[in-house]
């Protein structure tokens, strides 16, 4: 049988732009509770630029919005950390996936994906899940059902650098982590036969 050294390639997606945001924090948290065969690297896409049809259909997808597509394309797997935003979405979260979606060569397509959330309310950003795979299903990604993980008043979970103080988060986060792995390689034999 044939094996491979090869880490798994996870690409992290933070869904706040903002520098102190705790759901870079979450994603960070996620890298380090990864199994050692997976690796994580945050991608920057805060050049993204918002959507215009037009833009697309005259000079197609922007340079920076080709670079994700790539870089999306040759992972094994993506974990998005996003806040909720007035109960939904990120308006440019939703913006890069939309740039992401158009085009034959679907980036998401049969990627194995796992959707974590921090909100300094109790609810951890619930709604945002929900909303965010319904957008998922769309572009065909695989999303990981459970366990899911919202992070409620996260602002009391992490210290000063960044780091998670809370056990039970680490504890879930490290499960999810797991159940990504998992979806990762049975997808690997279902696609061997
Ligand atoms: C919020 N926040 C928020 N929280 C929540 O649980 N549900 C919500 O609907 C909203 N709505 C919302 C809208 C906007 C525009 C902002 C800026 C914030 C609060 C949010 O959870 C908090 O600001 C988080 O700290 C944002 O995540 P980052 O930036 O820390 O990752």
């Amino acid at each position: 049988m044939e094996t491979s050294t090869r880490k798994l390639d996870i690409v992290g997606i933070c869904g706040s732009l903002r520098a102190g945001s705790l759901n870079a924090m979450a994603l960070r948290l996620a890298g380090e509770s990864m199994p050692p065969d997976m690796r994580l690297e945050v991608i920057d896409w805060s050049q993204v630029p918002a959507f215009n049809a037009d833009v697309l259909e005259r000079a197609g997808p922007p340079a920076e919005v080709r670079r994700i597509r790539e870089r999306i394309a040759r992972c094994d797997g993506v974990v998005i950390a996003t806040p909720e935003y007035n109960f939904s979405l990120p308006g440019m979260l939703k913006n890069l996936i939309d740039w992401l979606s158009r085009g034959a060569d679907q980036p998401f397509a049969r990627k194995p994906l796992a959707i974590l959330s921090a909100a300094t309310g109790p609810l951890g950003g619930a709604r945002v899940q929900y909303d965010l795979r319904r957008v998922l299903l769309f572009v065909d990604a695989t999303v990981l059902i459970k366990p899911e993980v919202f992070i409620g008043h996260a602002q009391s979970k992490f210290d000063g650098q960044g780091r998670c103080t809370d056990d039970a988060t680490r504890q879930f986060v490290t499960a999810q982590m797991l159940s990504l792995e998992r979806l990762i390689l049975q997808g690997r034999l279902l696609e061997q036969g």
